[in-house]
């Protein structure tokens, strides 16, 4: 993995780097030492050191007992419950390939739920499930998130007409606290094989953890290369040296843009396995940074895609923007433009040559459009899209992210405003304790 700010030349140099020099090293000592805000939450830090080898080899043990019995796990969670494994998987392995083979194994379909309300798309997937040999992974942290709890209930309930109860428990894989919680109760009344997350990692910095490693080992995804990939980031990010660290530089540029105005972040992609990636991704900085009334707002788009949508607007909308591109450099699969009799579309000149060939400079006359148009640009560059690299460039940006909130000066590890919608949402619901509450507002919006 390679971080460059070559395309951001022009907007800041070096100068600016190594005056953010001190202001890295002081949100480095923080965060190491574990006086910075929010402290209880860094256990993601040395995770892939000191993570538990027992769980992870239970958690191995389960995925391939899943495989067997199910065509179809459904996962249920939201935000940091369910973002991770689904970026994994979407990146890792293909949907236009559902059904395929992993070391001589099926690998079931994965379905989400629990991450909306939305009657239509459960009602499909409940039909899914209905019509399928399927297990549930219901995974919250608090265990007590209204969105998946709902959700569990449905499947639960159709697990139990299906199977019965006792066969309903050996399909249900819980992943929740440790000893507490409306989750964490429910399993062990009913004896269901339960993971822990750790209480000192964050739901956005918890896909390393059982709540993104289980499902992403049904996936027939290595675990371990993923551990082994973050732990080198960890290693190769440690070095407070801003000229040594390009995960500090990136941090460090996106302060820099911030102060000058560039308030969005665009991360764009120009291979679709990282559209996942990125919902991913605007998680973690959207819920750690944007607080106090501070923040970059955080963005995504697909490219080429997106170059005939919101690319207008990033050429030459309002140049608050900068953008981070991630590149793969390797595509692992590719095609060669087949010849024509005659050249009515014009495109002889690209005969014989392949898609990453173009995918490649459509990426170089991007950047530089936009660079040329007011928009600084910054690079990742991965090699190639495998589970190693999932851990690696995963860890990168946790580890940018809490640098970035501590220069930013937020607390990178809570989410207070997320409970303003829950509070609304139970008022207006009913739930008992809310009644006064729900009254005034459903008087406020009558009156609005
Ligand atoms: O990052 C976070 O902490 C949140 O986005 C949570 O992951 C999300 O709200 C789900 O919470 P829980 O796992 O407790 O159900």
């Amino acid at each position: 993995m390679n971080f460059s700010c070559r395309y951001a030349g022009g907007f800041f140099g070096r100068e600016e780097m190594e005056n953010l020099q001190d202001l890295v090293l002081e949100a480095h000592n923080r965060l190491h030492d574990g006086t910075g805000e929010g402290s209880d939450y860094t256990g993601w830090l040395d995770l892939p050191e000191t993570y538990n080898r027992e769980e992870v080899e239970r958690i191995k043990v389960a995925a391939k007992e899943i495989r067997e019995k199910a065509d179809v796990l459904i996962v249920i969670g939201i935000g940091g419950s369910y973002l991770g494994a689904k970026a994994a998987i979407r990146m890792l392995t293909s949907p236009l390939r559902p059904f395929c083979k992993c070391g001589g194994q099926k690998i079931p379909k994965i379905f989400f739920a629990g991450h909306n309300i939305n009657g239509p798309y459960v009602k499909d997937v409940l039909e899914i499930a209905e019509n399928n040999d399927f297990a549930i992974n219901v995974i919250s942290k608090s265990g007590t998130t209204t969105e998946p709890a709902i959700a569990f209930r449905f499947f639960k309930d159709l697990l139990e007409r299906k199977y019965g109860k006792e066969g309903a428990r050996e399909r249900i894989y819980v992943t929740t606290d440790k000893e507490k919680g409306a989750l964490f109760s429910l399993a062990e009344a009913e004896g269901y094989e339960k993971f822990v997350v750790p209480d000192n990692v964050g739901g956005r910095y918890s896909v390393l953890t059982p709540v993104g490693l289980l499902p992403i080992a049904v996936a027939g995804i290595d675990i371990d290369d993923m551990l082994r990939g973050a732990r080198d980031e960890m290693i190769a990010s440690s070095d407070p040296n801003l000229d040594h660290n390009p995960c500090y530089q990136y941090a460090a540029a996106r302060n820099i843009l911030y102060r000058m105005g560039k308030t969005t972040e665009v991360l764009a992609n120009f291979d679709g396995r990282l559209q996942y990636f990125a919902e991913w991704w605007k998680q973690l900085y959207g819920e750690s940074e944007g607080k106090d009334g501070k923040g970059i707002f955080p963005a995504s788009v697909n490219f080429s895609t997106d170059l005939h949508s919101v690319g207008q607007y990033i050429q030459d909308g309002l140049r608050n923007i900068f953008e981070t591109v991630i590149y793969v450099k390797t595509p692992d699969g590719d095609v060669t433009i087949p010849g024509m009799e005659g050249n009515i579309d014009g495109l002889r000149y690209l005969e014989g040559r392949n898609l990453s060939e173009v995918n490649e400079n459509a990426f170089l006359g991007a950047i530089m459009a936009h660079k040329d148009g007011g928009v600084p640009c910054l690079v990742i560059e991965m090699e190639e899209l495998n589970a190693y690299n999932f851990g690696k460039v995963v860890y990168f940006f946790e580890k940018a992210c809490a640098i970035s909130g501590y220069i930013l000066g937020v607390n990178p590890f809570d989410q207070p405003g997320v409970e303003a919608y829950k509070k609304n949402m139970f008022a207006l619901l009913g739930k008992p304790g809310y009644e006064e509450e729900g009254v005034k507002l459903r008087e406020r919006i009558k009156n609005l």
